[in-house]
């Protein structure tokens, strides 16, 4: 049976062997949270409509003072080409521009050190292309959260905004999110640890952490 090994694991500091990966070690000296996110080709479809969707919420992710790297195995040239396309879909200029770097990985050393590649997904010379993977690291650098796509199933960039408010909220307080959980469902009113919350619906866990529900 083929096996795709992740060598970077939860709660795990980036290890920077590799030209690109000491490259993107010393970018993450440089932010609080970040997030590396990779997609399998420049100029394809999927691709082109998930990295539009994250430069029109860069300022979302901005707001919460998480820094944005993108990654595929192209080269410097064909992602600044296609950068035109991807502004050119949002109904904007198109120039070179976009609000996040895309790391030119043509040589894999991010891909095979953080397991990012689709055995299924070939490029023309029959090298596998990387999937649609979701790194986000914290202020300490270890990583908080991975979540992998293959290449045929496009992101929701929603979801990435609402993990990282959980992410930043866990981090801050005693506290765990529920299912679906929202932010606007306890706007104003999260509770500082290690007090207990008073809704209906909180509920302490064996780990010592609260539920937060939706009824505070
Ligand atoms: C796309 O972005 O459209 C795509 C890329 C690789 C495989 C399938 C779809």
């Amino acid at each position: 049976m083929e096996r795709v090994c992740l060598t970077l694991l939860i709660h795990q500091p980036f290890n920077n062997s590799g030209r690109n990966a000491l490259f993107f070690s010393q970018l993450l000296e440089t932010f609080s949270w970040g997030i590396l996110f990779s997609h399998p080709r420049d100029f394809t479809p999927v691709c082109t409509t998930e990295l539009g969707r994250a430069a029109k919420l860069a300022p979302e992710f901005a707001k919460k003072n998480v820094k944005m790297i993108a990654l595929s195995v192209d080269s410097v040239e064909d992602h600044l080409a296609w950068s035109k396309d991807i502004n050119a879909y949002n109904g904007q200029e198109p120039t070179e521009k976009l609000p996040f770097p895309i790391i030119d990985d043509k040589n894999r050393d991010l891909a095979i050190l953080l397991g990012m590649l689709d055995p299924a997904e070939k490029d023309e010379k029959g090298m596998p292309v990387t999937a649609r993977v979701v790194f986000i690291f914290g202020p300490d650098k270890k990583l908080k959260l991975s979540i992998l796509y293959p290449a045929t199933t496009g992101r929701n960039f929603d979801e990435i905004l609402r993990v990282i408010t959980s992410l930043q909220l866990t981090a801050e307080k005693r506290v765990a999110t529920p299912v679906d959980w929202k932010v606007k469902m306890l706007k104003g009113q999260i509770p500082s640890s290690p007090s207990r919350p008073k809704g209906p619906v909180s509920k302490w866990l064996s780990s010592g952490s609260f539920l937060l529900g939706a009824l505070f």
